[in-house]
């Protein structure tokens, strides 16, 4: 039996740390959708399509094959033939994502592949529609997430660590103006599906939140 475990969450909530070591237990293959919407994300920034224009954004985004390969464990997102992981973490591509992500047309482009994905093997897919959209009947829903002050601590000590200098009130405004988009637009808001279990990590270690979600899905998808 094929089983999906979908995580969702807002941005810095630890979902891709978490997702891939929940894979990593349970075998499986970790999913992230946000370097899909990074990798359509990284198209349109390198064609200077105009953000505020959706026209533009949902006729642009046509060109933009997308694609997914593992390659020992990893997962890497090819864009038109090429690999584009090196330049997927970059704020600017993530803040084009959160822009571009909203569009209906951007949207469609990625459904399939994500769908497609997870009906061919067992998969800890996370992103911010994976419950309520993408995998409505998945065997196990997680809603993960912290306060934006835990979330802004987190980012700020990881820039910290790799030498970049910056600002906590800055990155908290950050981190908040993206909730508000991913919460707030018409198509696949982010928001916990109604049978999806609320894990707040604000006061939990990586290896508490990841015990939790390997108890739930114990309950869910073994005793059951
Ligand atoms: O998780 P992330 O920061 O890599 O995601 C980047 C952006 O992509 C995020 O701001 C919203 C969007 N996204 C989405 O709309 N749906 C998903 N399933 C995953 C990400």
């Amino acid at each position: 039996m094929i089983y999906n475990i979908a995580i969702d969450g807002p941005a810095g909530a630890g979902k891709s740390t978490i997702a891939k070591k929940v894979a990593g237990e349970l075998s499986c293959v970790y999913v992230d959708t946000g370097a899909m919407y990074r990798a359509m994300a990284l198209y349109l920034l390198r064609r200077n399509v105009n953000r505020e224009n959706p026209d533009e954004i949902g006729e642009a985004c046509q060109g933009a094959e997308i694609s997914i390969e593992y390659k020992n464990g990893e997962q890497i997102v090819l864009l038109n033939g090429e690999n584009v992981n090196p330049f997927l973490r970059k704020e600017e591509v993530g803040n084009m994502a959160s822009v571009s992500s909203a569009n209906p047309r951007v949207r469609e482009k990625l459904l399939d592949l994500q769908r497609k994905l997870a009906a061919s093997m067992n998969v800890v897919m996370d992103g911010r529609d994976i419950g309520t959209t993408i995998l409505p009947n998945a065997e196990v829903k997680i809603y993960l997430t912290a306060s934006s002050f835990t979330r802004a601590k987190r980012r700020y000590l990881e820039l910290q660590e790799k030498g970049l200098c910056c600002d906590l009130e800055e990155i908290r405004k950050d981190i908040e103006e993206r909730d508000s988009r991913d919460m707030n637009r018409e198509i696949s808001p982010l928001k916990q599906a109604e049978d999806a279990v609320l894990v707040d990590s604000s006061e939990m270690t990586i290896e508490e939140v990841v015990k939790r979600i390997l108890q739930i899905f114990h309950e869910k998808v073994i005793l059951s």
